[in-house]
């Protein structure tokens, strides 16, 4: 396979990664995905196994060796790899940092060392900080990120800045509302089914319920993702990706108990306006830039949420 056409997917046997994986083999182009399957799991590639363009490599992106080497003969770099555990990185910062900060650095080190240019990388709105129910731009500041992970993401996207400008690195910084679809490995709908499964009598939810964002289905973002890179050409270019609805954690719990079926769970609620620490319960992202460029989500906020719960559903009765 020409080696151009080779991408480069970090944290490709993730959520979202391996959907990414999935579309870019559908597009014709060979994916070598790198994954140290610390929440990824080999069973999401398992239909894209025995693709002529496919190709496997279990390594850590802490390895800058193991990475550079990974990387040679590719061209297009996506990097997904980041700490999912919210509740572990509370109790220990260094998490986000090394997970975060540092790995963004070796994979930047890696494509300076291999003369690599293009990246588009997965950061957050995390970014942002507290904002309440103002709509946030992509300019927006002063930026205040509220947890490590949203510090890392920001120190992140600092980095890359700084390296197209050193280096020539041309970049697509994504900043995505809560994506959901099947193959999960986190998030608040995987978290209710999980916890409905095992107690189809109560749900303890984090926090009071209030707490409102935008869903967006992954293939949403991934139809995003590819048209943001064809269009917009400046050396770093920065979008938002959600869309203009969003939901209540209250009303997620209660889709998720009518689509499992369960009438009469009791919702245990937890106090304060706040899931976790660090978790900015109300978020607006401004979502014209990549409007501008012709991208709107096919699925509002709530039409997400439902279909998520029976593609999960769905898979999980399939065995
Ligand atoms: N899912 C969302 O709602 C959402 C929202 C905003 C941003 N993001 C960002 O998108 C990216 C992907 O998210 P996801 O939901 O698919 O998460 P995920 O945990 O399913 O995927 C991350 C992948 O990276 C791998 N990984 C982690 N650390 C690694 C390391 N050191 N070396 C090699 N591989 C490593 C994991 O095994 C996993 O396969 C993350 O950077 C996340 O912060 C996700």
């Amino acid at each position: 396979m020409d080696p151009v056409m080779r991408d480069f997917v970090i944290g490709g046997a993730g959520f979202i990664g391996s959907h990414l994986t999935g579309r870019l083999l559908q597009a014709g182009r060979g994916v070598t995905v790198f994954d140290n399957l610390s929440t990824g799991k080999r069973s999401f590639l398992r239909p894209y196994e025995g693709h002529p363009g496919f190709r496997f490599v279990r390594g850590d992106v802490l390895s800058l060796r193991a990475l550079r080497s990974a990387m040679k003969g590719c061209g297009f770099v996506y990097h997904l790899a980041a700490n999912a555990d919210i509740m572990r990185a509370m109790k220990d910062p260094g998490l986000d940092f090394y997970q975060g900060v540092v790995a963004t650095f070796y994979v930047l080190e890696a494509m300076r060392g291999l003369g690599l240019k293009p990246l588009v990388y997965f950061s957050g709105s995390g970014v942002y900080g507290d904002y309440g129910l103002r709509s946030i731009p992509e300019d927006a500041g002063p930026l205040r990120p509220q947890s490590m992970y949203g510090a890392a993401k920001l120190s992140s996207e600092a980095m890359i800045s700084a390296y197209s400008h050193l280096y020539g690195i041309r970049a697509w910084i994504f900043r995505p509302a809560n994506i959901i679809g099947p193959r999960p490995t986190h998030g608040v709908i995987y978290d209710f089914i999980r916890k409905l499964k095992r107690d189809p009598r109560r749900l303890a939810v984090l926090g009071d319920g209030s707490q409102s964002k935008s869903y967006l289905h992954v293939e949403d973002l991934l139809d995003a993702v590819f048209l943001a890179v064809r269009r917009a050409r400046a050396p770093v270019n920065a979008f938002n990706v959600g869309s203009r609805t969003s939901v209540t954690v209250r009303e997620i719990a209660r889709v998720v108990a009518r689509e499992m079926g369960l009438r009469r769970v009791r919702f245990d609620f937890g106090r304060g306006a706040r899931g976790w620490k660090g978790d900015i319960p109300k978020v607006r992202l401004d979502i014209r830039r990549l409007s501008r460029l012709g991208w709107s989500p096919r699925l509002n906020s709530r039409e997400a949420v439902v279909r998520c719960c029976r593609e999960i559903l769905g898979c999980e009765d399939r065995g």
